[in-house]
């Protein structure tokens, strides 16, 4: 979807895009569940404590907080690789891990890979710091793979795990991680949060955070009664309430208006073929009834 920030910026006064769709950390709105989570990421690193596990509908805020736990990382010089490619072979998982971590060694060769890997972690464990390896979209990942990242989660001296290892994906993940060839790596799991979609109050508390972030700090626009309809219509996927809002203040823009309306968000869910519960409902808008379009879902993967 296209960004259009930079078209109103200006006319709203926004020093930075208010709903880009980067998962960029400078916005991140503390609701209670992305707190939890991310508390459960470092203090799963922090106490050496082997695998976590993320989950979340596509939307909901994984890989924000992956890019948050990669900027503490970075701040405390703890050695970390991030693969976000998981449509992937095992020689590839490697080669990639090894580019990340930047070992020195034969990258196509898995027992250099594997042997320069756990000379990296011991030197780190000597240091008193510990390694981290991120998965993303783990939900792609291919068994073999899996069974690679779990002989990894072996590699331990007698104060704990020495590679810290963070699988984020979509639910399916954790159906997949329940097969029986997955036991061994089930059993594993120290720590698991799942993201769900934000309630009606977090959504609007969501929306004002990332306009005042934006350099809005008493926004007026977005009405109350419009957050509310706009949550209804999003279900509360952090994603889609940024494409929604940033069509609307696009909407707003073109109108030469500082506030959004009920008819504006009509024409936006029209234009991005929103579908929501209860939008074909009896005595919903004509022209919803008669969308030939109405049957198609909208993905915003
Ligand atoms: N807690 C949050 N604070 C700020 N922005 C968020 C939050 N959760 C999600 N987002 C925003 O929603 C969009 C989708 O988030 P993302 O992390 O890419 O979701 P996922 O990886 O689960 O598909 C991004 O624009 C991201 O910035
Ligand atoms: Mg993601």
């Amino acid at each position: 979807m296209k960004q259009s920030a930079s078209l109103y910026r200006a006319f709203f006064g926004f020093s930075d895009d208010p709903f880009s769709l980067s998962p960029d950390p400078a916005f991140l709105y503390h609701s209670r569940q992305h707190d939890e989570a991310l508390s459960n990421l470092l203090y799963g690193v922090q106490g050496r404590k082997g695998f976590i596990v993320l989950t979340g509908e596509v939307g909901t805020g994984k890989t924000t907080l992956l890019e948050c736990l990669r900027d503490y990382l970075y701040e405390q010089a703890v050695e970390f690789a991030f693969i976000f490619n998981s449509r992937i072979t095992s020689g590839e998982f490697l080669e990639l891990l090894a580019y990340d971590f930047d070992l020195r060694c034969e990258r196509t060769s898995k027992t250099e890979v594997l042997m320069a890997l756990s000379q990296m972690l011991l030197s780190q464990a000597e240091k008193g710091s510990t390694a981290v390896l991120i998965v993303d979209e783990a939900h792609n990942l291919e068994w073999e793979v899996l069974e690679e990242i779990r002989l990894l989660g072996n590699l331990e001296n007698r104060r704990g795990k020495l590679l810290q290892i963070i699988l984020a994906g979509q639910p399916e993940l954790d159906r997949k991680l329940d097969s029986p060839n997955l036991r061994n790596l089930k059993q594993r799991i120290v720590l698991r949060t799942n993201l769900i979609p934000f309630s009606e109050s977090d959504t609007a508390a969501y929306i004002t955070s990332r306009l005042e972030k934006a350099g809005m700090p008493l926004q007026t626009v977005f009405p109350p009664e419009l957050i509310l309809e706009i949550h209804r219509r999003t279900q509360g996927i952090p994603r889609v309430i940024n494409a929604v809002c940033d069509n609307l203040l696009l909407t707003a823009f073109a109108d030469a208006t500082k506030m959004a309306d009920a008819e504006m968000l009509d024409a936006v869910c029209d234009d991005m073929r929103l579908e929501w519960p209860g939008r074909h409902a009896r005595g919903a808008r004509s022209r919803y009834s008669e969308d030939p379009l109405a049957a198609r879902t909208t993905s915003f993967d």
